[in-house]
């Protein structure tokens, strides 16, 4: 059996089904559609399937091109209709993988969605989960899952494997297809299968152990970004302090050609990934009566950092001899990295509530978010509107605060008119302020 699958990956005439066409599933689904595979997108979100259809973005640093391109094709469909999952010969899960209020890991997304890929799954079929989760979910969660729902078994009738994603949204350099893929298979037979695959439309495979080692490897990854993250945010304190600025000190670390690797320091942690990755793998060592004191660390600093921003904005303020208590503040960039729509967990938020609870009267800038969509965190502000960008309007803000530098803005003219700017970011670089304007690192 495994041979009729093999065969049609290495000829190129299977079809790929996958599920979840988030930031990872749709860019993923394009990368395979690119090199000529058939490929069917599921999401239970209809909007998503009706864009599309029709060739509209939802992502916007994705491109008008890639959903037209998609919409016309004739090896390319997205539905909702998942009993079709069996058309597919490999199936890829992009589902979210949150934090639930205790903070531990929500894995419902991963199990209903598995639930429902159990009830289509038929012989000879490849799952593949591609969620970031923690070391051992595919074994323990996903394969028992697909067994009871199918009557199948893993490794005989069927073959799992887990890939994590590597993406690295708004980024030119890197695409889906140009990032290597770690890959490990329950069995030979799986890592076998998951390795064509991958081959098909993937720069380079990267073979692994066994399903926890591929786990382990992407939490690796995001534990190492959350710790040292925290570190930079860490200096940045104690340099300001000492009259030092951090990015000039890293600028120049960075130029030593080995054992330095550099990182950004910024207002706080954001994103799907990085904040809430590595508390997986806390969650799961407890099994193990094990903690994770770096990890546990690196969150309490990461989270502590718009609080940070807030006394220096407050500073800031006061230099202009103002309250932070009826003061006009404008906050900059809403998404949680620059030129990206996404804001899913950006510090900005907590900057917005805290200067709130403060008494100020803020407002933000982002033209990758006019409005600011339903969120299940932050629905007090739902529906709130992004400010113009020009003159007039930001010349009526006592203080602006740059929380993300995305690089349609135009910071020189920024300079000209706001005369108290705060900068998470290193945004102003080399930007000197006007007679009596002040710019504050933060
Ligand atoms: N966003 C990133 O940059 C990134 C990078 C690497 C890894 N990851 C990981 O990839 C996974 C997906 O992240 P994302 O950012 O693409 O999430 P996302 O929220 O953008 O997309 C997830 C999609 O899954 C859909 N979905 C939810 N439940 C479903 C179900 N039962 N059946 C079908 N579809 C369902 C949602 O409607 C949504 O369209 C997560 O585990 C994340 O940690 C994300």
């Amino acid at each position: 059996m495994i041979s009729d699958l093999l065969t049609s990956i290495e000829q190129k005439t299977y079809t790929v089904g996958i599920v979840g066409l988030g930031y990872v599933g749709l860019p993923l689904m394009w990368t395979f559609h690119e090199n000529g595979l058939s490929v069917i997108g599921f999401d239970i979100d209809q909007a998503k399937i009706d864009h599309l259809r029709s060739g509209t973005p939802y992502i916007k640093h994705l491109g008008k091109e890639m959903m037209q391109s998609l919409a016309a094709s004739d090896h390319c469909d997205a539905t909702t209709d998942f009993s079709r999952l069996k058309e597919a010969d490999a199936i890829l899960l992009c589902v979210p993988t949150p934090l639930n209020q205790y903070r531990e890991p929500d894995m419902s997304y991963v199990i209903s969605t598995t639930k429902t890929v159990a009830h289509h799954l038929r012989e000879g079929q490849l799952v593949i989960l591609e969620s970031t989760t923690y070391p051992g979910t595919t074994e323990e969660v996903m394969i028992p899952l697909l067994e009871k729902h199918s009557s199948l078994i893993a490794g005989k009738d069927f073959y799992v494997a887990y890939s994590p994603e590597r993406e690295d949204p708004g980024n030119p350099n890197f695409n889906t297809a140009k990032i290597p893929k770690v890959v490990g298979g329950h069995g030979e037979d799986a890592l076998k299968l998951a390795l064509a695959l991958y081959d098909t439309a993937i720069v380079q495979t990267v073979p692994v152990s066994d399903t926890k080692t591929a786990e382990a490897v992407k939490i690796t990854e995001n534990v190492f970004r959350s710790v040292n993250i925290a570190l930079v945010n860490e200096l940045k304190v104690v340099y300001a302090k000492m009259g030092i600025d951090v990015h000039e000190v890293l600028d120049a670390a960075d130029t030593k050609p080995f054992g330095f690797m550099k990182f950004t320091p910024g207002p706080g942690l954001g994103g799907h990934c990085i904040p809430i990755d590595p508390f997986y793998l806390t969650w799961k060592a407890r099994e193990f009566q094990e903690n994770t004191r770096f990890i546990e660390l690196a969150g309490e600093i990461n989270t502590h950092m718009p609080e940070y921003v807030v006394e220096q904005t407050i500073k800031a303020l006061n230099t202009h001899k103002k309250a932070v208590n009826g003061s006009k503040i404008l906050l900059v960039g809403l998404a949680y990295k620059p030129n990206v729509d996404d804001m899913r967990e950006s510090p900005t938020f907590e900057l917005f509530h805290l200067l709130e609870e403060l008494g100020a009267e803020v407002a933000y800038y982002d033209s990758y978010i006019p409005t600011i969509p339903p969120t299940r965190e932050h629905v007090h502000y739902t529906g709130r509107k992004s400010i113009e960008w020009d003159q007039a309007t930001i010349n009526g803000f006592d203080a602006v605060l740059i929380s993300t530098n995305h690089s349609d803005i135009d910071y020189s003219e920024l300079a000209e008119w706001s005369d108290c700017i705060i900068d998470t970011r290193n945004a102003m670089k080399g930007i000197n302020p006007k007679n009596g304007h002040h710019i504050f690192k933060a």
